[in-house]
């Protein structure tokens, strides 16, 4: 008899997970892995994607590491056949790369900027996921799990540019809910708030930033890369089943903060 518990397994499941050589990404195809899936880690490093394959194939996971900057066409492409030439199918797809080049006032910033952040944030997400839609669609079922920020809930300090690409994802987010769901193709959106990574070091390594953002903040602390984890794990998961379009926060409670 099955369990409840055992809806979160993923065995025979296969996950590409973007930027998944370090951060929210290791550790969200960390958790995949150990829930049962095959997991693909990808970041434009090859070296750093087979370190991090190696890594989990000596936990006794199963996952290979294939090398792939969002930003480029080709690459992209090759993301998704060489997927499937290796593991059969796809299941699961976490659009978790994304970069923050510039920080500052929203006239500060130039057009090329501009243009590179949305090619790398909203853009790559949009062409990886219709990529994965013919063979999802051909299996009646798949999960695409977008990682946003709640930068693109609500507006904070000289992100401007940053925080309209993710709120542009939490909109194609729930486009694809609407778009998919018809073919058993789940679509939902996770905002973290912050949390101790390379990405934010600019933030977190400044202590007066620190102090002053964890006290307005309800769990009054930022959080470590692992957190982000399980929320992943129950959306890829038939535990998540009747989970689409939705947007989830994991932010120590920065949404409902004064
Ligand atoms: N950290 C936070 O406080 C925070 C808060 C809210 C949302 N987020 C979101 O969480 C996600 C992950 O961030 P993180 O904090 O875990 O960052 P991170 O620790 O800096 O890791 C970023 C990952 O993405 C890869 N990467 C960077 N540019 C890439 C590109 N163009 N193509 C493919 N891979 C690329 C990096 O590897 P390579 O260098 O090898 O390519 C690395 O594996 C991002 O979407 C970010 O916006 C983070």
């Amino acid at each position: 008899m099955s369990t409840i518990t055992s809806r979160f397994n993923l065995n025979g499941k296969v996950a590409i997970i973007t930027g998944s050589s370090k951060g929210i990404g290791k550790s969200i195809a960390r958790g995949l892995a150990e829930n049962g899936a095959k997991v693909v880690i990808s970041s434009r490093k090859q070296e750093a994607v087979d370190a991090v394959a190696a890594e989990f194939k000596n936990a006794g996971l199963e996952a290979t590491g294939i090398q792939c900057h969002i930003g480029d066409a080709e690459q992209r492409k090759r993301l998704i056949d060489k997927t499937l030439e290796t593991y059969g199918s796809i299941d699961i797809l976490v659009n978790n790369a994304a970069i923050n080049p510039y920080y500052g006032p929203l006239e500060g910033s130039d057009e090329l900027v501009f243009d590179k952040i949305m090619e790398v944030n909203v853009k790559a997400p949009w062409i990886l996921s219709n990529l994965a839609l013919p063979h999802m669609k051909q299996q009646g079922a798949g999960s695409i799990i977008n990682i946003s920020s709640v930068e693109g809930l609500r507006p904070g300090f000289g992100l401007g540019l940053y925080s309209a690409t993710k709120s542009a994802l939490i909109m194609l987010t729930k486009n694809q809910a609407k778009e998919w769901g018809r073919h058993g193709v789940r679509a939902n959106v996770i905002c973290p708030g912050l949390i101790k990574t390379k990405f934010s070091e600019g933030l977190w390594a400044d202590e007066n930033l620190v102090n002053r953002f964890t006290k307005a903040l309800p769990l009054q602390r930022i959080a470590a890369p692992e957190e982000m984890a399980g929320l992943v794990m129950l959306l890829a998961s038939e535990a998540g089943s009747y989970m689409t379009g939705g947007v989830y926060t994991a932010d120590g409670g920065y949404m409902v903060a004064g």
